[in-house]
């Protein structure tokens, strides 16, 4: 196992949660939601954990203070996800080891499916590998688009699909293996050029494949998995599924 190391997106406002809180901290089960992410990460073995910061950044930090493998780096204009990236560039420039990305409004992520995507990705030698699910109901989220082969081709925003490309039913959940240097490479790369003018992250895999780096997308991702945090709704949502599958109320 080669050094691991995490950036978590904690950036945005979080707007459709119509709060002043930042998002990231609001609390699910009684603990911010940003934890469990946390707890992930380490369940897998990750040394180090960048968290890009921006909105309220200094309540964020504050709420994180006690956890000292986390080091903060600041967003100060939320430009996307792959902005926030980019913000990261001395620590991704550190190490040649693996780089997991993840967004810091999905507590549902599991350690378990990270591990069989860390697995993966160090096995076969992949320059990125993405963690995907099918989901009934893919609306606002990214698509995972294959070719008539099933081959990976790309993410694409629901903003920018086609039609028929809405149609598809496997989904990113911004789960992201990388190797550091080609996530550097890629960050390099990324253009404005969309729909809503912002550096996305989901252009990374395709940017890397067009330069003939090995990019896959393995839907190993568990059906609780599915659940992101963007609203109030959402939140409960993700309440009613932890305690299905027995979480605790701490
Ligand atoms: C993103 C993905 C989408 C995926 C979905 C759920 C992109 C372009 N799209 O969309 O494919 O299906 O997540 O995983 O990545 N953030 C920052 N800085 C920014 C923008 C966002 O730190 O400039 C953080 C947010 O705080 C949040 C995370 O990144 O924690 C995701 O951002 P969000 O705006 O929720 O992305 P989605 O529209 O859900
Ligand atoms: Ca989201």
């Amino acid at each position: 196992m080669g050094k691991r190391i995490a950036v978590v997106l904690a950036a945005g406002k979080g707007t459709r949660m119509q709060s002043e809180m930042p998002k990231v901290l609001f609390p699910v089960l009684g603990r911010p939601m940003i934890e469990y992410v946390l707890d992930a990460l380490r369940e897998v073995g990750v040394e180090k954990i960048v968290c890009v910061v921006g909105y309220r950044a200094e309540d964020v930090q504050e709420a994180l203070k006690s956890h000292d493998d986390i080091v903060f780096v600041q967003q100060t204009q939320q430009l996307g996800t792959g902005h926030a990236v980019q913000m990261c560039l001395d620590e991704l420039k550190s190490t040649d080891g693996s780089v997991v990305v993840l967004a810091g409004d999905s507590p549902l992520v599991q350690s378990s499916s990270l591990g069989e995507l860390f697995e993966a990705f160090e096995a076969d030698g992949h320059a990125c590998l993405l963690g995907t699910l099918k989901r009934d109901d893919p609306t606002g989220l990214g698509r995972i688009v294959r070719d008539d082969a099933g081959v990976f081709e790309g993410i694409v925003e629901e903003k920018d699909a086609t039609p028929q490309q809405r149609t598809i039913t496997e989904v990113n959940m911004s789960t992201y293996v990388f190797q550091a240097p080609r996530l550097v490479e890629a960050l390099s790369r990324l253009t404005n050029d969309n729909a809503q003018g912002e550096y996305y992250l989901t252009d990374c895999p395709k940017i890397l494949k067009g330069l003939g780096d090995k990019v896959d997308a393995l839907p190993v991702l568990k059906a609780c998995e599915a659940y992101s945090i963007n609203s109030r709704e959402q939140l409960a949502e993700v309440e009613r599924v932890m305690a299905e599958i027995g979480y605790n109320k701490s």
